[in-house]
């Protein structure tokens, strides 16, 4: 059977029951990859026609106006098909790792935001604006992104505490100095796409501001020097942290512009008020040629993903892994 790969353009020969990511590869097709096993997201792409097997369902296109998006590593060739891949510049590859690190220090920066900083055993790689998988305990398991680059010396996290969550009261209660964490990722599709030229939007919802944090530093060490706009949205005036580190990337980067908006209370010198996606709506009329990258609660990356492709964002330039604090 036949695999179509575009925008490549690539007729690929295929044996029925292979598996997409493995036949990708085994071709040397540019294409993302991390986990192998369904949890990252990193090799997602896009059945444009034909028959594909995902993980428990059948992928069947007929339509030319229909399309599906499917985890190639997930995927087996059932019958010839036509995917559609992310564009050769964003290809990553970091091979999932699962190692111990140990607690360097737990630092309170609001009254419910927590810094946490790790000590790996061994060396990984992630791009900015990837998240990993933190285990505390053999139950207590939660994703959260990345603040800092990859070899940095420590990891860190920001990591907000929710009343009653069971790995808030561990991370705010308990976890000290020296507590052995298990790290497991990278993964996400959110991170930094180091050969655009244009203008970039940063949105962070609350503790979203670390995989921000990320995307931007890792910007500046890309030696990036695209405009890039940064929107922290928080609920309080006091919920606002980080914003020494945000003057010091202003202070290297002329193009880097940031806006707090804060949620609740009227506008001050420092910051506007109101819902972060209404600050942007009011400040841009188009971001055609932008790449936009959401991260926060799901209710506000959903709103900035409306608003993003209502101002003419190409739909796959806007990068948003939801930050989930439910249950946390
Ligand atoms: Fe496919 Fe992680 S490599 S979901």
């Amino acid at each position: 059977m036949e695999l179509l790969v575009q925008p490549h353009g690539r007729m690929l020969q295929v044996s029925a029951g292979a598996n997409l990511l493995n036949v990708l590869r085994e071709h040397e097709v540019p294409v993302s990859y991390s986990c192998m096993a369904g949890r990252c997201g990193t090799c997602r792409c896009r059945v444009l026609d034909g028959e594909v097997h995902e993980a428990g369902r059948e992928i069947k296109l007929t339509n030319p106006l229909e399309s599906a998006y499917v985890l190639a590593c997930r995927s087996t060739m059932i019958g010839d098909c036509t995917i559609e891949i992310p564009e050769p510049d964003e290809v990553v590859v970091h091979p999932a790792r699962v190692f111990k690190a140990r607690v360097a220090n737990v630092e309170r920066l609001t009254q419910d935001v927590v810094r946490l900083r790790l000590k790996a055993n061994r060396a990984w790689s992630h791009s900015p604006g990837q998240y990993a998988m933190l285990q505390f305990a053999p139950d207590l398991i939660r994703p959260y992104s990345m603040a800092g680059l990859c070899g940095d010396e420590l990891i860190e996290f920001h990591i907000r505490l929710v009343p009653g969550g069971r790995a808030s009261e561990h991370v705010g209660g308990s976890l000290k100095a020296g507590d052995e964490v298990r790290v497991s990722g990278p993964m996400g599709t959110a991170y930094l796409r180091t050969r655009h030229e244009g203008p970039m939007l940063c949105v962070a919802g609350g503790t979203g501001l670390a995989p921000v944090l990320s995307v931007v530093r890792g910007a500046l060490q890309a030696g990036m020097r695209n405009p890039i706009h940064l929107y922290f949205g928080v609920r309080t005036r006091a919920d606002a942290y980080g914003l020494a580190w945000l003057d010091e990337l202003a202070d290297r980067h002329d193009g880097l512009r940031v806006h707090l908006v804060v949620a609740a209370g009227s506008a001050d010198a420092g910051h506007r008020s109101g819902l972060v996606t209404h600050a942007v709506a009011a400040d841009w009329s188009g971001l055609g040629g932008w790449r936009v990258y959401l991260c926060g609660a799901p209710p506000m990356v959903e709103a900035g993903t409306f608003l993003a492709r209502r101002l003419g964002a190409d739909p796959e330039h806007i990068h948003a892994d939801a930050f989930y604090t439910a249950g946390t």
